[in-house]
């Protein structure tokens, strides 16, 4: 990303490093996380950081076993903002002393009182940040003032203003704080000097041009999926080399009603990828035939899919690269473990070490969802794909109870789309929603006759990251249309019911 302005945060283990990137990006700079035992001094000088910003974390610094990064980083003349553990540790290696707070831990709403200089510029004497600390800094370093303080906590922040080292107790990467935006976007613009134009439109310019020159002349193979990220990683490596790109797009017959169909439009007749869409059905029913253990289902999809492609990509000769729709936080999630480990697309996991390719592409792999999203957008990709609500890898396979068949899968599908179809019909779209096919059969009566069909369960939740979710509060009259259309069009269901279960203690998927 040469020439990009951008901002370095330095993670020490907080829970927050991926929200406080987000936050600097959303002031259109430019952020990387770097584990801060990943990447040296000389690095650092060499990337020509405007600023740098030290996470949280959940150690203090006195524990043997707390990160701390070299103490000269504090002398390369590169701005620098301490958050929480990253305050405390800046005050320790500038000099200063740590001690657990006098009253104990402070946490959540707290009142903040704020003096003149740079950081709060702009911002009222007094009003709310967000604290989750039990140590504080009790002896300010040489050159440092302390510039905030609240009840139980005299070095809220602090400052070396002649050396552009700032250090916040509290966390003004969360909107809990009422001025943090405010606060960071101090550092940025006015600390660091940032001017503030990292977009989009730059982010597809530069991409291109940088796989124009390094992927010059080689062939390139995308394994797509027809999800948000390797749909917007195969259109933005179709503008940097055009024909020389395939994308293989296979079909495991678990996919939702027309969306083979859709793929294969949006990519061959708008775009004219050279496509090769593998209708494998009747293989990976073959393979599913029988199997009831869920776990059991995701690997046989997972390892056939890998067949499958393997035996395409052979079919089409040899190619030079694999295009992966991995994003910044797979690459960050991995890296925390160890950096050099990227996890894989879900949906090809696997495929680099079975392959011969002389590398991998990842072109979205500094950007967020969100981010993603936009330059989906930006590249022509219609708003429903793009906008796409998360689909599992192993897909209907999933949410199908029990053994699979082909007329069941026939049925989920038709259920589903309704489903589908009448909550984005009245304006409501949940996170994820969706129904599910049970294996119980029940007893129904319709005209005068005895019926004897399926139950389905519709499941729709509201969540933000998917670890959590609540079930969604669908009104009761959409829910009534919903199953009586699914009753009435989709002739082997007789029975719908609604899933009321949170995650936990439930999981969103049944299976
Ligand atoms: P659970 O069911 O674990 O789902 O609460 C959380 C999110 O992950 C998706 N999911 C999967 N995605 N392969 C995927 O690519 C899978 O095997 C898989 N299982 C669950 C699920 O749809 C939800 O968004």
């Amino acid at each position: 990303m040469q020439g990009t302005e951008k901002i370095l945060v330095l993670d020490f283990g907080g829970q927050y490093d991926l929200l406080i990137a987000r936050r600097v990006r959303e002031r259109g700079v430019y952020a990387e996380i770097k584990p801060y035992d990943k990447i040296g001094l000389d690095e650092i000088a060499k990337e020509g950081y405007k600023g740098i910003i030290f996470t949280g974390g959940p150690n203090s610094v006195y524990d043997p076993e707390s990160p701390h990064c070299d103490p000269k980083i504090l002398s390369l003349g590169i701005p620098i903002l301490g958050i929480c553990y990253g305050h405390q540790l800046t005050a320790y290696l500038a000099g200063g002393t740590i001690a657990p707070a006098l009253d104990g831990s402070e946490y959540g709403k707290t009142e903040v009182t704020v003096e003149p200089c740079a950081l709060f510029e702009g911002i009222p004497e007094t009003s709310v940040c967000w604290m989750s600390h039990t140590d504080s800094v009790k002896v300010l370093p040489d050159g440092f003032r302390a510039v905030a303080h609240t009840a139980g906590c005299a070095c809220a922040a602090m400052a070396n203003e002649e050396k552009k080292i700032f250090g916040v107790q509290f966390h003004p990467e969360v909107t809990h704080t009422e001025y943090g935006s405010k606060m960071l976007a101090n550092f940025l613009f006015g600390v660091c000097g940032c001017r503030g134009d990292w977009v989009m439109d730059d982010f597809i310019e530069r991409t291109v041009k940088e796989y124009e020159k390094s992927l010059a002349g080689k062939r390139v193979l995308c394994a797509l999926s027809g999800g948000v990220d390797s749909s917007v990683a195969a259109a933005l490596m179709h503008r940097a080399v055009g024909d020389r790109l395939t994308c293989v797009f296979v079909d495991h017959g678990m996919l939702r009603k027309n969306e083979g169909d859709e793929v294969e439009t949006v990519f061959r007749d708008r775009f004219g990828v050279n496509f090769v869409r593998i209708n494998a059905e009747e293989r990976f029913l073959s393979k599913l035939a029988g199997v009831i253990e869920p776990e059991k289902k995701r690997k046989i999809i997972g390892e056939e899919f890998i067949r499958v492609f393997e035996d395409e990509s052979r079919a089409l000769g040899k190619t030079d690269y694999l295009v992966q729709g991995t994003i910044y936080p797979d690459v960050v999630e991995s890296g925390k473990g160890d950096a050099s480990t990227i996890k894989s697309h879900h949906n090809v996991g696997g495929l680099p070490s079975v392959m011969d390719f002389e590398g991998i592409v990842e072109p979205l792999k500094n950007l967020f969802k969100d981010e993603v999203r936009a330059v989906g957008l930006k590249l022509g990709l219609p708003e429903k794909l793009v906008r796409r609500q998360p689909f599992p890898g192993p897909g209907l396979a999933v949410r199908i109870i029990g053994e699979i068949t082909k007329d069941k899968a026939d049925v989920l599908r038709e259920v589903d789309a309704i489903f589908r179809e009448e909550l984005e019909g009245a304006g409501i779209r949940p996170s994820q929603y969706f129904a599910v096919l049970t294996d119980t059969r029940s007893v129904g009566v319709m005209g005068d006759a005895r019926t004897y069909g399926y139950t389905v369960a519709l499941r729709a939740v509201t969540t933000d990251d998917f670890m959590t979710a609540d079930w969604a509060r669908i009104p009761y009259d959409v829910l009534e249309i919903a199953s009586r259309r699914i009753t009435n069009e989709v002739k082997s269901v007789n029975r719908v019911v609604y899933d009321i279960t949170s995650k936990p203690p439930a999981t969103v998927e049944w299976e």
